[in-house]
């Protein structure tokens, strides 16, 4: 006891000693101190370098609010002090200057907000938007990479890495605009080779797409120190905002959805706030809330994955933060207002085909377009239903068909331990029935379950010959950008 007071007194008179040499730098005052030690390595300049890849996986216009979402979360990123050189981009790039734009080299991410589009990277642009760059740059493999500008995250071992994906999804499955599109597995092995690597000291991984929890699900061990939220659980749809039609509502001009829902959650919150104050799992909680939006029929699960521990490092790791916000300390309970409406993912084109149809002049050729599309998105869609629905059929009997590929394994469990058969079969049905594309990602659950029902290949393509005799002359389900798998 003696001892351990002496001690003490000694590390104490060692310490003023320490200031009384001028070294003020090292010893700190007991509030600073406190804070120097309660976020050891995590509020130091010092520690590495932030890395960031922002990914959004659609093109399109109607999908206009997966790369607004990328340029907002870049400018987070460049306000908290990244530099460009660790902020890697992929975005189609198709919306700025698309022809439906009502103002042109512009791109907005809220009903109010600034351009976000102003000096983003275009590390990846167009057809180099791939699932394989994406896995090359998350590894720093510089000789993988096609296209593009060649940045990777040329990370050593005290760098904190941040990626944010954004797009339509479905079980096990990420959309990319040109396939094939990244499968769960594969996203998975790429991060556990990026961790045996040593080349970061923590991940932080946001990803917002319908089913995103089904990415992690059983799939993101512990212990490689990455910390991971997505925008729904394993089973359900996530959510655009912002959307024409519901409040707060875009510009008139506007007929595409600005933003999605717990993406905008995410960056809305860390627009305004001291991001040294708050943690990842006090922005987790607020997000939680303002996605699942208890009030109304819509909304999600937010939910988290890997290693929780990590939450409670701030923000400021992976982001940075805006100096102008350094008075502006998080509080547990000034969540920003919900808004009172969203559209499921799987809708937003046709709310958006639906309004530019609205809106155009009777008799117009822009009447006559928008009605062709309307018309071939819903084709598309009954079409890949409707297929389906008879491939169960075939291969499992009327009776049994709706509970074999409808089935939803445990929480905890993946979706399929065979993700070569899943790819198969994928490529099966495109064959015989045209391209999934985003809508047909919904399905991935039946064709896992295909596989786990330990149906042949043959026995698929069978089906899948019988069920489609054809399919739709439409740019749905063609497979011009080539298989999704
Ligand atoms: C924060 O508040 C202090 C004290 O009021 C002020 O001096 C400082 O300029 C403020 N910082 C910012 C970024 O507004």
């Amino acid at each position: 006891m003696i001892r351990h007071a002496a001690g003490a007194l000694f590390l104490l008179a060692l310490s003023i000693l320490t200031v009384a040499n001028g070294r003020h730098d090292f010893i700190k005052l007991p509030s600073e101190a406190r804070r120097f030690f309660s976020n050891a390595g995590a509020g130091d300049d010092s520690v590495g370098t932030r890395w960031a890849v922002l990914f959004a996986g659609s093109s399109g216009y109607w999908n206009y609010r997966h790369q607004a979402d990328v340029c907002h979360a870049y400018q987070i990123l460049k306000r908290g002090g990244l530099k460009d050189e660790n902020i890697i981009v992929f975005m189609y790039d198709d919306i700025a200057y698309n022809a439906e734009n009502p103002r042109p080299g512009v791109i907005i991410n809220s009903p109010h907000g600034d351009d976000v589009y102003k000096g983003v990277p275009k590390d990846y642009v167009g057809n180099a938007v791939t699932a394989q760059n994406l896995y090359a740059v998350i590894l720093g493999d510089k000789t993988a990479v096609k296209g593009g500008s060649g940045k990777v995250v040329d990370s050593g071992p005290n760098d904190h890495i941040f990626i944010y994906y954004t797009d339509h999804g479905g079980p096990g499955i990420l959309g990319t605009p040109v396939g094939p599109y990244i499968y769960a597995n594969d996203l998975n092995d790429a991060l556990k080779k990026k961790h045996a690597s040593g080349t970061y000291k923590s991940l932080v991984f946001y990803l917002e797409a319908c089913e995103s929890g089904s990415i992690f699900e059983g799939l993101l061990p512990e212990g490689l120190n990455i910390y991971a939220t997505t925008a729904s659980n394993a089973v359900e749809s996530s959510w655009g905002t912002y959307c024409p039609g519901e409040y707060p509502s875009p510009p008139p001009e506007y007929d595409t959805c600005l933003g999605d829902l717990y993406s905008i959650a995410w960056m809305e919150d860390s627009d305004i706030h001291n991001l040294r104050t708050e943690t990842l799992r006090q922005q987790y909680e607020l997000v939680k809330k303002r996605t699942a939006n208890d009030n109304g029929y819509y909304g999600s699960h937010v939910m988290q994955y890997g290693d929780l521990k990590l939450n409670v490092e701030t923000l400021f790791l992976y982001m940075g933060t805006n100096p102008a916000n350094d008075n502006f300390t998080f509080v547990d309970d000034n969540s920003l207002w919900p808004s009172s409406n969203a559209v499921n993912q799987r809708d937003a084109d046709l709310l958006h085909f639906w309004h530019k149809f609205r809106k155009a002049a009777e008799g117009s050729d822009r009447k006559t377009e928008a009605q062709k599309q309307l018309a071939e998105a819903m084709e598309h869609r009954a079409h890949v239903d409707n297929s389906m629905k008879l491939i169960g059929k075939l291969l499992f009997g009327v009776e049994n068909s709706a509970q074999v590929m409808n089935a939803v394994r445990p929480t905890g469990q993946p979706l399929v331990e065979d993700w070569n058969c899943v790819k198969s079969m994928v490529r099966t049905f495109e064959t015989h029935c045209g391209s999934l594309s985003q809508y047909g990602m919904r399905h991935m659950r039946s064709i896992a379950n295909i596989c786990n029902a330990g149906v042949k290949s043959e026995q698929m393509a069978e089906a899948s010959a019988q069920a489609c005799a054809s399919f739709p002359s439409n740019p749905w389900s063609s497979l011009h950008r080539g298989f999704s798998a």
